[in-house]
């Protein structure tokens, strides 16, 4: 049997791994180092009961970190095997055959701590073809798919079915409670989505209807969403592991966004309403059900959020 990875091999690539996007700022992981390499589990005790009650968001952002983490360890030289959704992990790495990094691995791990999700208006200016291509290529390296939405009808299709599932999920006051402890209830040292990180507060009049992390009221002069570039992620299923690997996917085509220098926003609500992923499903003539949307563009770096500390997330 091949030897785990060093301790500290291990407490770096976590290091890395937590700056893994996750619903709410919610951080749903742990990572146990074992005799045999290191597993991604899903921590029961951060599901987010309202908005995410079977877990799928939970088990897409431990998909993310372990995507992180497997390029921090690649990025180390000592890249992991991986199988996902077996005996009840999220995912398990082993140690593959030592190697050097590749220049492509090197850039995306140095956007790690530099991604962060932008709520905040995007430039004018188009996104170059060829980052299009990018973005759905890395999508595709990770067994996902990337679907560009063009043309005004379905565009503001996939408005009408994000603002009517946002809609949903607001009228339901166990899910607004859930989402100010999140956002301006919570510890910022640590977790949840700092007000500063919101955007203004989401406008009735707004293309597309952000999700209200508590952000400041606001006139509207402007359309933070406007002309936006949307697509759709998914992948090849539609079960537990297919959301892990739609994680994996995520973080994949974030951190490729990262480097082409394009922020990128989040928009998770049609995916949490059954319905609305229906819709979006037949909107896109997909025959797997949606993971997320995500709204790409230029626009200057805004707010960082913050993560709880390794210590807290190691399996001792
Ligand atoms: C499964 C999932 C769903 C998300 N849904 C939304 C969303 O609907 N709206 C939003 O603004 N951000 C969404 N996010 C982004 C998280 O809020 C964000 O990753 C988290 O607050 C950490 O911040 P960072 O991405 O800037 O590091 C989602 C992230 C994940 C992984």
């Amino acid at each position: 049997m091949t030897p785990t990875w060093e301790r500290d091999t291990f407490l770096a690539a976590v290091g890395d791994a937590v700056w893994a996007p996750s619903i709410h700022n919610s951080q749903p992981w742990r990572f146990r180092y074992t005799r045999e390499g290191v597993d991604v589990l899903v921590d029961p005790g951060r599901v987010l009961a309202a908005c995410d009650p079977d877990g799928r968001a939970a088990r897409v952002s431990c998909g993310a970190a372990a995507y992180t983490l497997r390029l921090a360890l690649a990025a180390a030289g000592e890249p992991a095997q991986y199988t996902i959704g077996r005996d009840g992990v999220a995912a398990r790495l082993t140690p593959g055959r030592t190697r050097r990094a590749t220049p492509a691995e090197l850039r995306l791990h140095r956007q790690i701590r530099r991604r962060h999700t932008n709520r905040f208006p995007f430039a004018d200016n188009p996104v170059e073809p060829a980052a299009l291509a990018a973005l759905a290529d890395a999508a595709g390296q990770e067994g996902g798919w990337l679907q560009f939405v063009t043309g005004e009808a379905d565009l503001n299709g996939v408005a009408e079915l994000i603002r009517g599932a946002d809609g949903r999920l607001s009228a339901d006051p166990a899910y607004v409670a859930e989402l100010s402890a999140w956002s301006r209830g919570a510890d910022h040292r640590v977790e949840g989505v700092h007000p500063e990180a919101a955007g203004d507060a989401p406008h009735p009049a707004e293309l597309l209807h952000r999700r209200d992390f508590g952000g400041p009221e606001h006139d509207a002069t402007r359309d933070p969403t406007h002309a936006p570039l949307v697509a759709v992620l998914g992948v090849h299923g539609d079960g537990p592991a297919d959301e892990v690997r739609a994680g994996m996917a995520l973080q994949r085509v974030l951190l490729c966004a990262a480097d082409l220098g394009l922020a990128v926003a989040m928009f998770s609500q049609p995916i949490e309403v059954p319905a609305a992923r229906e819709g979006l499903r037949r909107l896109l003539d997909r025959p797997h059900l949606p993971q997320m949307v995500l709204r790409f563009g230029y626009a200057p770096t805004t707010c960082y959020t913050n993560r709880r500390p390794v210590a807290d997330v190691v399996e001792p």
